[in-house]
């Protein structure tokens, strides 16, 4: 038995004007109300930053179709296989982007799939792509931060390379906390830091990017303090820096194609991006880190 989420939205379906539903939720619309200002402050920095249209589609390049995370399918195949799922099983996809993981687990292992984004343009690009397929999946523009949804309400919750964006993360894994069913599973990726002292370089890019980062240890700390058990927390750069290497031989090995897609400069952005990144793992500051973990 798997009872229905009852999801409760917050101010962010407001910014959003109108809520888009996908597929598991029937075509339902909302209209906006009141906008909160921090929520419309983040989503369009998201939105008119790191996540334009051009911004996502030369990441889904480079990830791989349907995904912005590091590995695209290869790490999403192997991380859901830890999680045994079972056909029925509500899955929370937080930042679900344009809908890889989410297409892929409803795909695979037959889940209920619900992904929440705070970017318009990764979730009408997912909505866009759920059009096509009939899968139990469904996306939301939602902050995850100022959402709400009743306690014990899904068997899994997975977030791929999203919780970097967020501040206070402390704040949210209680909320994850209340939103899984006893005995539900935690799977997160998420981009973390090494313990020695940040370069300029890395400072700038981090500010930038308004990214919050913790090393690996110190995140497993917060989950145990959470209230999650079984926390497994691995230091996965190994992964990061095999998937960045290969991604960055896709567009350069394809450089033609590349560049029949997009601009010289998106080629020069994407490649040197990926190569600072290779360096930034070999000297030790950025990191990325796996965490699974239950709720007792
Ligand atoms: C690197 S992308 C990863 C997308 C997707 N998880 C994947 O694996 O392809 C990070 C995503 O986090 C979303 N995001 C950032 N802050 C968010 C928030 N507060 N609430 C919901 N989504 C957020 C972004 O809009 C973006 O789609």
């Amino acid at each position: 038995m798997h009872s229905g989420t009852g999801v409760r939205f917050g101010k962010a379906m407001l910014a959003a004007g109108v809520l888009l539903w996908g597929a598991a939720s029937g075509g339902a619309f909302a209209d906006g109300g009141a906008v909160d200002a921090s929520v419309a402050d983040s989503q369009a920095f998201l939105d008119e930053n790191q996540y334009t249209l051009n911004g996502i589609q030369r990441y889904e390049y480079i990830f791989g179709e349907d995904f912005c995370s590091i590995g695209g399918l290869d790490t999403t195949r192997d991380l859901t296989a830890q999680l045994n799922l079972e056909p029925g099983d509500r899955v929370l996809d937080v930042g679900s982007g344009m809908g890889g993981s989410a297409f892929y687990m409803a795909r695979e292992y037959g889940a209920i799939v619900e992904g929440v984004d705070l970017s318009r343009n990764m979730v009408t690009s997912a909505r866009n792509k759920a059009e096509q397929r009939n899968l139990s999946v469904s996306f939301n523009i939602l902050d995850v931060t100022d959402a709400d949804f009743p306690a014990n309400s899904f068997d899994v919750i997975y977030s791929r390379d999203v919780i970097m964006h967020i501040e206070d993360k402390a704040a949210l894994y209680k909320k994850l906390f209340k939103w899984l069913k006893p005995g539900g599973q935690l799977l997160v990726s998420d981009y973390c830091t090494g313990d020695g002292s940040w370069t300029d370089e890395f400072r700038d890019y981090v500010a930038a990017r308004h990214y919050h980062l913790l090393t690996v240890e110190d995140y497993e700390t917060m989950l145990q303090n959470v209230g999650f058990t079984q926390v497994r927390a691995e230091n996965r750069t190994d992964i990061f820096e095999q998937s960045l290497t290969k991604e960055l031989a896709r567009i350069q090995d394809n450089k033609g194609e590349f560049l029949s897609l997009f601009t010289s400069k998106d080629y020069e952005d994407l490649t040197q991006g990926w190569q600072i990144k290779l360096e930034r793992n070999r000297n030790g500051l950025q990191h990325w880190g796996v965490f699974h973990a239950i709720k007792p």
